[in-house]
């Protein structure tokens, strides 16, 4: 059979609205955006993937092995709007000769200013002094009225020492003086050198820190890390924090150790499942404070990711290596 002749313009489907400035750079793409409110089903998106030649999917998309026969064998490349990938089946894209990138680096200081948000809100009780005022209930001021914890010189555990784990420890290394302890697969000299840091066992992690960070990736081997046993290797007062992926905690234990103050507070970006439901205990817990998995939502991180998400494409519709590659 003749050689098919190279392709001069390409299918892209984009599952959902993005900030988009760099698409302009997609001059030899036909580009189809998903409009609805609401990321597509399994169903809808397995119909817009068929004949498409790039796929820019978002962390809500299910992209499995029918979903990439569903596209077809034209599909060249997966460039995800997100660093986690859990959500795609990459195995099965390196089986389909599908490359798949991702967008590390871009979100590292958004993710960390979140985290960091998190645990001052814990530490001093922001959310919950916050929600009194219009409560009626700031009378006077109180000198027992909402006693939260120093952080300056305490000690912050982070579970898993990437660049957002890296780049929480120095903020806090650097501005709270704190003592910095982490896991990792391997010791990172970087943190031991400029921020002082130590590895240490997930275990000796949960005994001594102040306060708990998680950053590794969703896996068969961290779902679930935090529950009821982690947890009790927390000290009473101590604060948890996750920005990572909500399957990361357990999270019925996390509502009973909070509960039933085995650990002081929690402060969560991603819950699982996400959106937390409506009738979710920890909705109900003064001291968890939930936000709606924002770590990378701003402007500037956002249009960054995009220019890798483009990159990315770009590579791949070329049949060359993704900057940010996955597989
Ligand atoms: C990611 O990139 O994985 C975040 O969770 C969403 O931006």
């Amino acid at each position: 059979m003749a050689d098919q002749p190279a392709k001069s313009r390409f299918r892209i489907f984009v599952t959902r609205p993005i900030v988009d400035g760099p698409f302009s750079q997609l001059n030899n793409c036909d580009l189809e955006v998903w409009n609805g409110d609401a990321p597509p089903t399994y169903e809808q998106l397995s119909e817009k993937v068929r004949g498409v030649d790039g796929l820019i999917c978002t962390i809500t998309d299910n992209i499995d092995d029918k979903l990439m026969n569903a596209a077809g064998p034209q599909l060249k490349v997966i460039s995800n709007y997100g660093v986690g990938f859990n959500h795609i089946d990459v195995a099965a894209a390196t089986k389909h000769g599908i490359k798949v990138g991702n967008t590390p680096d871009a979100l590292t200081e958004a993710t960390a200013d979140i985290a960091a948000g998190l645990i001052l809100m814990c530490a001093r009780r922001l959310m919950e002094s916050s929600l009194s005022i219009p409560k009626g209930e700031w009378k006077t001021w109180e000198p027992l009225g909402f006693l939260g914890h120093d952080l300056a010189g305490k000690t912050l555990g982070i579970v898993g020492m990437g660049r957002i784990g890296y780049a929480l420890a120095r903020r806090f290394a650097r501005g709270w003086d704190m003592k910095v302890v982490y896991t990792s697969r391997s010791d990172k000299p970087d943190a031991n050198r400029d921020l002082g840091a130590k590895r240490v066992s997930l275990d000796e992690l949960l005994a001594v820190s102040d306060v708990v960070s998680v950053h590794t990736n969703l896996s068969a081997e961290t779902k679930y890390l935090f529950d009821k046993s982690a947890f009790a290797k927390m000290k009473p007062s101590s604060i948890f924090i996750n920005t990572a992926r909500g399957s990361v905690h357990n999270q019925k234990d996390l509502y009973e150790a909070l509960k039933n103050n085995v650990i002081a507070s929690a402060g969560l970006d991603v819950t699982d499942p996400e959106p937390i439901p409506l009738d979710d205990p920890l909705l109900t817990l003064s001291n968890c404070v939930i936000l709606p998995h924002i770590g990378s939502a701003t402007f500037e991180t956002r249009t960054r990711m995009t220019q890798i998400v483009v990159d990315n494409l770009k590579a791949g519709l070329a049949g060359q290596t993704l900057p940010c590659a996955v597989n």
